[in-house]
């Protein structure tokens, strides 16, 4: 049994002696982890094809910056005030029978639902890295490798294979402990992510696509730009930040008082939408020089992307290279998401880590495999569908896959930002608020414009979202 496992497993909350990052790196360390993710190498540039590039990546820099940023730091200034995993956090600081427990239980929910799909997703990711190392891409015909892709979709034996094996991986780490897992692999990982990307973009900037993809991701143009484009840039600035849901209260939760929050913050918000916009960068210069339209959706990674490097010289070794950061990228966001789960029963039940990493790893991974089963219409069938079109309005027509990533990305991220934002903004008590803002911090004027946005356009913004959702746009 691990030291932690012991202090953990005491009926003693565990938070008597809570473990703590080595320093200020290994938390931006762990928090990039978290944000960089499926998120900026997959999504992001999938969302920025189809509406067109340059205005929406415009539009989202000011989400970011407007209404991401000062979530983020309201949301590790909880967990660093409180010591304490999202719910146990509310409790402390608004009281135990407090109505806002209710936003770290959100969290706690929303991590199950989350990992249960993300953990499918990550799963192709592993079987693509396998397929470009034992096979590669090179030398499939375009078709064959869009049936590739629909056979990965549909095949419930590879889905369950990866999404275990992925589910696996993410329980060892976690398992291990806060420094010894989540901090260790970090380390490991992180630097290796970013040379990844680094060696990707430098192959893309040699090819003809460069320009032609520097103009569409950063020229000023926006002609398939719409309302929901925009509302789609905002909800992504949730979810890629990792915000609204306790993975950063929780990260937070393992800083010392001392360390700088917005210092902190700012670097995660700041690589994290370097890497997104990297990411664009190496995909798209591929996809033009292949002669491959940039908006082709989901497919855009997982069919445009093989096709465009089975054309370019030496592009079996590219596309290994390529999967294998998404595999790694993924990897270290589903460990906060197994944290925020993990991290709740240790402080709420006193459960020891190996037993909570274990257990809550095997409930995610049963509840993935709807999503997993060929995106679960075969499961439910159309009974389900409708089913959920009844519960939720514009979900209608969408399977399990669809459904647990509209209901987290449109509800629950915002939902929980907004929480966050207004215990913030409006409940915690100036003082309490100043205190917090300025202990360690290096941005001290920055304070009253964090509160003024945090006050007013962060609510606004979610309720954007909100009625969106609703389909009043
Ligand atoms: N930020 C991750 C991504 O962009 O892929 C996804 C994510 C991780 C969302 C952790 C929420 C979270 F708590």
């Amino acid at each position: 049994m691990t030291r932690t496992a012991r202090v953990a497993s005491t009926t003693a909350p565990a938070h008597g002696r809570r473990e703590h990052w080595s320093g200020r790196l290994a938390f931006i360390l762990a928090a990039t982890g978290s944000a960089v993710g499926l998120g900026n190498i997959w999504k992001f540039p999938y969302i920025t094809g189809v509406n067109g590039g340059g205005w929406f990546v415009l539009i989202y820099l000011i989400c970011v910056l407007a209404v991401a940023l000062p979530i983020m730091v309201a949301e590790i200034l909880i967990g660093r005030s409180a010591q304490r995993s999202p719910v146990m956090a509310f409790r402390k600081l608004a009281g135990a029978r407090s109505p806002w427990q209710g936003v770290g239980w959100l969290g706690v929910t929303a991590a199950f639902v989350i990992l249960s799909y993300y953990s499918v997703v990550a799963g192709w990711t592993l079987h693509y890295s396998w397929l470009a190392l034992s096979q590669g891409f090179a030398g499939l015909h375009p078709a064959e490798v869009e049936a590739l892709f629909g056979q990965v979709y549909q095949d419930p034996g590879i889905n369950l294979f990866w999404h275990g094996l992925f589910m696996l991986l993410t329980v060892t780490i976690v398992a291990a402990g806060v420094h010894s897992g989540v901090e260790r692999w970090s380390r490991i990982l992180m630097p290796l992510l970013f040379l990844m990307i680094l060696a990707l973009v430098l192959r893309a900037a040699g090819t003809d696509g460069f320009w032609p993809a520097l103009e569409f991701v950063f020229g000023a143009h926006g002609d398939r730009l719409t309302p929901a484009g925009v509302l789609e840039a905002l909800g992504h600035s949730f979810f890629t930040l990792s915000l609204g849901m306790g993975a950063m209260l929780t990260y937070g939760s393992y800083l010392r008082t001392r360390d700088d929050v917005v210092a902190t913050s700012l670097a995660v918000g700041g690589l994290d939408t370097l890497i997104s916009l990297m990411a664009c960068m190496m995909i798209f210069p591929i996809i033009f020089v292949a002669g491959l339209a940039p908006g082709a959706g989901p497919g855009l990674v997982f069919v445009s992307l093989p096709i465009a490097f089975g054309q370019l010289p030496g592009g079996a070794l590219w596309a290994a290279v390529f999967f294998v950061l998404l595999a790694v990228a993924a990897l270290t966001s589903a460990i906060s998401l197994l944290e925020v789960a993990v991290s709740h029963f240790l402080d709420w039940r006193g459960w020891s880590r190996r037993r909570a990493a274990i257990g809550i790893g095997a409930v995610i991974f049963v509840l993935g495999i709807p999503a997993a089963l060929s995106g679960g219409t075969r499961l439910f069938g159309g009974d389900f569908a409708a089913a959920t079109a009844v519960l939720f309005g514009a979900g209608h027509g969408k399977n399990w896959f669809d459904l647990a990533d509209y209901l987290a990305s449109n509800w629950m991220l915002p939902l929980g930002g907004l929480g966050i934002a207004v215990f913030v903004a409006w409940r915690m008590g100036g003082q309490a608020r100043e205190q917090a803002f300025m202990a360690g911090s290096r941005f001290a004027r920055l304070y009253w414009g964090w509160v003024w946005l945090l006050r007013y356009i962060v609510p606004l913004g979610v309720l954007a979202v909100f009625l969106h959702a609703l389909g009043v746009f």
